[in-house]
């Protein structure tokens, strides 16, 4: 295997699915002992690429060749030692973490349990990860899985290693460690092609970023003409200068929310204490695990705590989600596809969801109201969608997330709360939809997030309040809110 020898060669490839085209006429190359970037918005054609590498989806035109053969098949592509992290989560929850490791084995047969288990120890201990391998994938958090998922490529002794979006759970640590492994596996003459939605772990570890655009082909980027606004700008065919929106100064306003002496269940951390003001956008920041999304389920009555917590001057007890909503407080969680939306209905349905359990509250809708509302959230907030009738799932990330938001928005709430707001969205939706929380908070709406994302922490907040193991360090403001200052207070210095 020569470092020249082209590896994969992609020959105008064309790939449709009913009404949609996701790649038309792609072309390029890899050679081998290269780790490739593949960048491009959500929709752009990159996770059907890649599927096309291992034999699930087949090309309608053109052909993709690994040494020189055709892939036509999954048979195909194992012959050619190609492995794949999927976007979706692959495990079964039921089987222990040898048995899904172990599934894909070649030579599985000749192993006995014995040496299956150590062979499964094995890679998890070079992911950093110290577990029973007779525990059940279901028991794992999102990060384990993603790390165990990576495990079961690896373990394949793959040539060519395929990784969608396998970082989207990992903290900054475990990126660290899984992007030091790819370096690792590279250097042996192997092919990485990486998809990730963090633009910086590009450029840490690619040694070329192919640029995908609406199903074309836009460019390969090479260092060192490449720059995270470059990147960007390919992505999305324009000038983004404002991912974020400009820095204000907020106005004195009232309080809206006041946090007394909180203490979140069996915590023995210090309680905790903090005003919000009116249209302000606070943001908690810290690792993960430091408490932030606890403190946003507490005020939905979802976990308990004691302490006192005034809206609007008044005493807020809160009992639940329903309570909260009718008091004014509501949340859009984390999790999209298991807490956010239901996948099988359309657009329209999960967009009424908010008015409907509002108006059962208060009286009935009629079906032509609510056809007004569903598409003044889908004009007012620019969801792109072919019709309200199409299934919620069939939507990108982004879009999905901008009909969450606009369904909480159509109740009026007062405070707004939101757990990783951008958490797997691309970045032409993550602008747009900074712009609408800053406008929203300048009409009024307080607005509280929880992120793990520190590029997002600083460019949205107006204060941002650090957590370290329960514990509200610091609450920064203006030119102190900065990654240095930030990382600081959430790895527990005073
Ligand atoms: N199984 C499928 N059925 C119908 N359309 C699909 C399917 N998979 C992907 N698409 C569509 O193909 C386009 C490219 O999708 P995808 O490759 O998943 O993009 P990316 O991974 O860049 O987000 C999108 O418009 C998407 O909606
Ligand atoms: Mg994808």
């Amino acid at each position: 295997m020569k470092n020249s020898e082209t590896a994969i060669e992609f020959n105008q490839i064309s790939k449709f699915y009913p009404g949609v085209k996701a790649l038309s006429n792609i072309k390029f190359s890899i050679q081998w002992g290269t780790i490739v970037g593949l960048a491009g918005e959500n929709g752009s054609g990159k996770s059907t690429l890649l599927k096309l590498l291992t034999g699930i989806e087949k090309a309608d035109e053109g052909e993709v060749k690994v040494r020189n053969k055709p892939i036509h098949s999954i048979k195909d592509s194992i012959q050619q030692k190609i492995s794949m992290v999927t976007q979706e989560p692959s495990l079964v929850d039921e089987l222990s973490i040898a048995e899904n490791v172990i599934v894909n084995q070649p030579g599985k047969w000749i192993l006995n349990w014995k040496e299956k288990e150590q062979k499964t120890d094995y890679y998890l201990q070079k992911l950093g990860l110290n577990l029973n391998v007779k525990s059940k994938a279901g028991s794992l958090s999102p990060d384990q899985q993603q790390l165990v998922s990576i495990a079961r490529a690896l373990s394949t002794e793959p040539d060519i290693l395929l990784l969608d979006e396998a970082t989207s759970s990992l903290t900054d640590d475990q990126t660290e460690l899984v992007l030091n492994l790819l370096k690792e596996f590279k250097g042996n003459n192997k092919i990485v092609i990486f998809i990730s939605h963090k633009l910086k772990e590009y450029l840490k570890i690619c040694d070329e970023i192919i640029v995908l655009r609406d199903s074309d082909y836009i460019c390969k980027l090479v260092p060192p003409d490449w720059t995270e606004e470059i990147v960007i700008s390919s992505m999305v065919g324009r000038e983004l200068t404002n991912l974020y929106p400009m820095k204000r100064t907020m106005k004195d306003s009232e309080k809206m929310l006041s946090i007394e002496n909180l203490k979140m269940n069996n915590s023995i951390s210090k309680p905790l204490n903090v005003d919000i003001k009116t249209g302000e956008i606070f943001v908690f920041s810290g690792l993960v695990g430091c408490g932030r999304s606890e403190i946003l389920r507490a005020l939905i009555g979802e976990v308990d705590f004691v302490g006192d917590i005034q809206l609007a001057g008044k005493p807020y007890p809160v009992k639940n989600t329903v309570d909260a909503f009718k008091k004014g407080i509501t949340l859009i969680p984390a999790e999209r596809k298991s807490e956010g939306i239901v996948g099988h209905l359309s657009v329209y349905e999960n967009a009424i969801l908010g008015i409907r359990s509002k108006k059962s509250l208060f009286g009935l809708i009629k079906r032509k109201d609510e056809l007004k509302i569903v598409h003044k959230i889908i004009e007012d907030l620019g969801v792109k969608t072919a019709s309200v009738h199409t299934p919620i799932e069939n939507l990108s990330g982004g879009n999905q997330q901008k009909v969450i938001l606009g369904k909480a928005i159509s109740i009026g709430p007062k405070v707004l709360l939101l757990d990783e707001p951008t958490r797997g969205i691309d970045v032409g939706a993550k602008a747009e939809i900074y712009h609408l929380l800053r406008k929203l908070s300048e009409e009024g709406l307080t607005v509280i997030i929880s992120s793990s994302d520190l590029q997002e922490v600083i460019g949205v907040a107006d204060r941002v309040g650090v957590m370290f193991r329960g514990e509200l360090k610091t609450i920064l403001t203006e030119k102190d809110v900065t990654e240095e200052n930030i990382m600081y207070y959430a790895t527990g210095n005073d």
